[in-house]
């Protein structure tokens, strides 16, 4: 499984490209937004170009997810091929984002399709995002996605929602076989889970023998993580502190304090004489 980190922070892309273990970017406008508070908040000048540019550098070699902003086809389709023309050619790794379905609405429009299709055909990377269900993965795919984004911890919030459930935290841990409620699993048209949603997709996509790569997005937790790679999604985009999470174990700091406190001076003369 390939990890994407799923922030638009720098020094969080920096120290994680790091660490050796990264192999793409994703960024929203919504991590975009938080990046920029947060360096405006230090008293940073931000240039916006000068920052993507930077993102793309550090992330060398590897896809770096840019989202369009409009809601139509001419919009989207006219962000698209600007971000990759303005950007591809700095490190060759940009992606574009397309929403499934731009609609503002609780409707629907073929915009994203449109777009998605047009964008592919001329050889632009697309990541399909906002996938809630099974149908729009399969679409996406159709019109030639190389990327589907299934949201994994929104439909949870979700399911939650549906019971009126609201005093979780936004990293509770919600169990891939889903939660019962008055003697019937919470679900979304037989979706019990995010976990549940991605599993899906990878059983379709596996089926049909689909290009398309899925990323498993909106992670919340590290055992969340788990239970996506045992789904066999070729990718999972991780937030930093998500990432954090799935490094620390009682038992290993435990088991470090041992080994450090274990150490002989004869075996510590083989490295400081
Ligand atoms: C990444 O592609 C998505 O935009 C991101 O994972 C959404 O995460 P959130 O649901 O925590 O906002």
């Amino acid at each position: 499984m390939k990890i994407f980190i799923d922030t638009a922070k720098i020094n969080e892309i920096e120290e994680a490209f790091s660490w050796g273990i990264i192999d793409g970017v994703t960024t929203n406008p919504t991590l975009i937004k938080n990046a920029i508070d947060e360096l405006k908040n230090k008293g940073e000048k931000i240039d916006i170009e000068t920052y993507i540019k930077r993102i793309l550098e550090v992330a060398k070699g590897c896809p770096v997810s840019l989202e369009v902003i409009g809601t139509d086809y001419e919009s989207m389709y006219r962000e698209g091929i600007l971000l990759y023309e303005k950007f591809n050619k700095i490190a060759n790794n940009v992606v574009i984002k397309i929403p499934i379905n731009p609609s503002l609405e609780e409707d629907g429009n073929f915009d994203g399709l449109k777009t998605i299709c047009r964008l592919s055909e001329q050889g632009i990377p697309v990541n399909v995002t906002l996938i809630m269900k099974v149908e729009q993965a399969i679409l996406a795919a159709k019109a030639g996605a190389k990327y589907v984004s299934p949201f994994a911890g929104r439909i949870d919030d979700y399911l939650r929602n549906k019971i009126g459930w609201k005093d979780f935290k936004k990293d509770e841990y919600y169990p891939e076989i889903g939660i019962k409620f008055k003697d019937e699993t919470i679900n979304d048209e037989g979706i019990v889970s995010g976990v549940d949603l991605v599993r899906k997709i990878v059983e379709v996509f596996n089926k049909y023998k689909f290009k398309t790569e899925i990323i498993a997005a909106s992670i919340r937790n590290s055992r969340q993580v788990r239970e996506i790679a045992e789904t066999g999604c070729h990718i999972a985009t991780i937030p930093f502190y998500v990432l954090k999470e799935m490094l620390v174990h009682y038992k290993t700091s435990e088991g470090m304090k041992k080994f450090v406190s274990d150490v002989v001076p004869e075996y510590k003369e083989i490295f400081y004489k």
